[in-house]
């Protein structure tokens, strides 16, 4: 089908945070992973992106929360559409408009829910009706876990094996409404990254003695995690997620130079939350490329720790989220 060229298309795509953790790429170009991962999908962080494909525009256009983006990132949502140009029958630019309902550039992780957002907005757009899987793969190549953020709940990523990627996606495990569990997100600094993922994942693989240690006990790690969460075991997927989390930093640390996202507050609530477990108060902490901690609970505890974790000097709000549902278009006109 070709579309109408001034289709306006509408998706919500909402973050994730991984449980097992994905640091290293197998191919660069086609953002491979070097590593599977297990995610978790967040109700309360989502991206709203429009997408239409316009003849009469001379180059793609990007609005982010209401303000021209900045060149870089223009750039690269353009080079993401032309991936998109190339599989229909639509060559025209496009207008992009994307709104995050949390705060850009406070290290929280907006690249997932913004490609995934996108790969389905524009794929419809441009007339594509792509399945869940090839939507997966799309938005793997605008970042790696954007992949995750297509789905709702208990989300894996498979690394694959293939050179072209084709088996490089991710599926959901189990919906949303599986387990009564929450993420307290812990913004501890409002700045973005120094040293953003794709950077940090590079400098990781070429320099760090331990990356084929991480690369190969990976799959042992996912095949725990997915027994966790099918069997609803809160112990297991909150030790299991601690450990990835700090496997992957340790890793990170091991670069040259050293690659440390974590300021004195994150370090601060990590034993916080261990002091928490030896008092018989169960959570459990992960951490992304940032200084933001993660802390997992059951639904039951989840005003006990929000009210002693916001007491918590440094930190300066925490976002707390429930599981959330699969991305989906919410305007067709
Ligand atoms: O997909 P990227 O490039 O944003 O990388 C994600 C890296 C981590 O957030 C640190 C881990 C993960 O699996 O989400």
């Amino acid at each position: 089908m070709i579309p109408d060229s001034k289709n306006k298309v509408t998706a919500i795509a909402h973050a994730n945070i991984a449980l097992v953790k994905y640091w290293g790429k197998r191919d660069e170009k086609l953002n491979l992973p070097a590593v599977g991962s297990i995610s978790l999908t967040l109700q309360e962080l989502s991206t709203e992106t429009s997408v239409i494909f316009d003849p009469g525009l001379e180059k793609d256009t990007l609005v982010l929360n209401g303000q021209a983006a900045p060149t870089r990132q223009e750039q690269r949502v353009s080079r993401f559409l032309d991936l998109i140009r190339g599989e229909s029958n639509v060559g025209a630019y496009a207008n992009v408009s994307s709104q995050n309902n949390f705060p850009t550039g406070a290290g929280l992780a907006s690249s997932a829910s913004a490609f995934a957002a996108l790969a389905l907005a524009a794929s419809r757009a441009a007339g594509l009706n792509l399945s869940g899987r090839e939507l997966s793969i799309l938005a793997r190549q605008g970042s790696g876990s954007a992949a995750r953020s297509l789905f709702g709940g208990f989300v894996e990523m498979h690394k694959g094996i293939s050179e072209n990627g084709s088996d490089a996606y991710a599926e959901p495990i189990a919906p949303a409404d599986h387990w009564g569990i929450r993420l307290l997100i812990c913004i501890t600094e409002e700045r973005e990254k120094a040293i953003g993922s794709t950077e940090g994942m590079k400098r990781t693989a070429s320099t760090s003695p331990y990356y084929n240690e991480w690369v190969d006990t990976s799959p042992q790690d996912m095949v725990a995690m997915r027994q966790a969460i099918l069997s609803r075991d809160f112990t297991a997927m909150g030790e299991l997620a601690e450990a990835s989390c700090l496997k992957m930093h340790g890793l990170a640390m091991s670069a040259w130079p050293g690659l440390v996202y974590w300021n004195g507050t994150t370090v601060e609530l990590m034993q916080a939350v261990r002091e928490f477990r030896k008092k018989g108060k169960e959570a459990y902490f992960t951490i992304d490329a940032g200084p933001q901690v993660k802390v997992l609970v059951r639904d039951e505890d989840a005003a006990f720790f929000q009210k002693e974790l916001e007491k918590w000097p440094g930190v300066k709000r925490i976002i707390s989220t429930t599981p959330g549902p699969d991305a989906q278009i919410v305007e067709n006109i």
